[in-house]
């Protein structure tokens, strides 16, 4: 017969077990053999019904004493388990902000940037506003007046040959078209002045052209231009000649100069072509600059009386000047690119250069 050391014993034994259950599930096996009907305390409360009354009552007490050690030591030894198991599981299953941080600037999405002709638009006109001249804008698609007739083209009339032009279908032929040269934005700006009485003008008008044009090395039939106009009192030909010059010099560097070569344009009087040194073999001769040294960038002369009178400005009291040329062309020149069309391409190889 097992006395109160066996008692001692199997709470200890219960014990070690109790802390030995590394999980919940283990545990519960631990139960069943420590307070189940089969552990050694029920063993031994099934046989108190063999003792004496006095030593049984005692007995009982102290089994009872144990079995309650027990149970408290399963309920703890529970709450435990069942706390770092949770925990385990919020850990695991935790939202990892860290995936949501930026990574490496690598591995960030690139960031874009300006066109190339859209910086050069920019720069030009910040060289213009640097000397005085204000930035306009006009329509992209015109009537015949505005392309051609106002700026002293009459219909048929053989300088029409100098621009491709693209025809929209809409009402009578040929009256509605895409605008070969921004220079009808000058018939634009002049005729606002004029109903404002906001004379002088100096303005830049950048903005897209089209030309029914093959592309080639040097042609786009959708290109850029930017035109220059000023109309204000006692402007001579020596204002435009330095304006070019200044111009080029702020533009390309000052060992890259213009020259003016007389040239013929409906509505300037006299009319010149301005070239500017070439920029690739910076005026000795090479294959793009057919061996002159020099680049035609664009047209310019002293604005023809006939543009005057169909704006109605008065050419007795005011006199001007304007130019135009190409900003694609001055982008390739600047930047010394063989092929023009390597700016339609959209290879973003190409386009990330600049
Ligand atoms: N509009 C002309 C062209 O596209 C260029 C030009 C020539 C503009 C002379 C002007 C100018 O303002 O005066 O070919």
């Amino acid at each position: 017969m097992s006395g109160p050391t066996d008692v001692a014993a199997c709470v200890e034994e219960a014990r070690r077990a109790i802390a030995a259950a590394g999980s919940t599930e283990e545990l519960r096996r631990v139960t069943a053999e420590v307070s189940g009907k089969r552990s050694p305390l029920a063993e031994m409360s099934r046989e108190l019904g063999a003792l004496e009354p006095e030593a049984r009552r005692q007995r009982g007490q102290h089994l009872q004493a144990a079995r309650a050690v027990v149970e408290g030591l399963l309920e703890e030894r529970a709450a435990a388990l069942r706390f770092e198991e949770r925990s385990r599981e919020l850990a695991a299953s935790r939202l990892d902000l860290t995936e949501f941080l930026p990574g490496s600037p690598a591995a960030r999405a690139a960031r874009g940037h300006l066109h190339l002709v859209s910086q050069t638009r920019d720069e030009l006109e910040d060289v213009f506003v640097g000397m005085g001249f204000e930035v306009a804008e006009g329509p992209e698609i015109e009537t015949d007046w505005y392309n051609f007739g106002a700026l002293n083209i009459p219909p048929a009339h053989p300088a029409r040959g100098m621009w491709d032009t693209f025809y929209l279908d809409l009402g009578e032929p040929e009256t509605t078209l895409l605008r070969t040269h921004t220079s009808p934005v000058q018939i634009h700006l002049m005729e606002r002045a004029v109903l404002d009485g906001a004379l002088p003008i100096h303005a830049v008008m950048p903005g897209r052209c089209y030309r029914r044009d093959t592309p080639d090395a040097r042609h786009l039939p959708v290109f850029h231009q930017v035109e220059g106009l000023v109309v204000d009192r006692g402007i001579t030909f020596a204002d435009l000649a330095g304006t070019i010059e200044v111009f080029t010099a702020a533009y390309f560097g000052p060992d890259i100069h213009a020259r003016l070569r007389p040239a013929y344009f409906p509505f300037t009087e006299p009319s010149a072509e301005f070239e500017i040194t070439c920029t690739l073999c910076r005026g000795t001769g090479c294959r793009t600059c057919s061996q002159t040294g020099w680049i035609e960038l664009g047209g310019c002369g002293m604005v023809d009386p006939a543009v005057f009178a169909a704006v109605g400005v008065d050419a007795e009291s005011w006199t001007g000047f304007a130019f135009g040329f190409g900003i694609d062309r001055c982008a390739q020149m600047r930047h010394q690119i063989a092929d023009l069309r390597a700016l339609v391409e959209n290879d973003i190889r190409f386009l990330r250069q600049f």
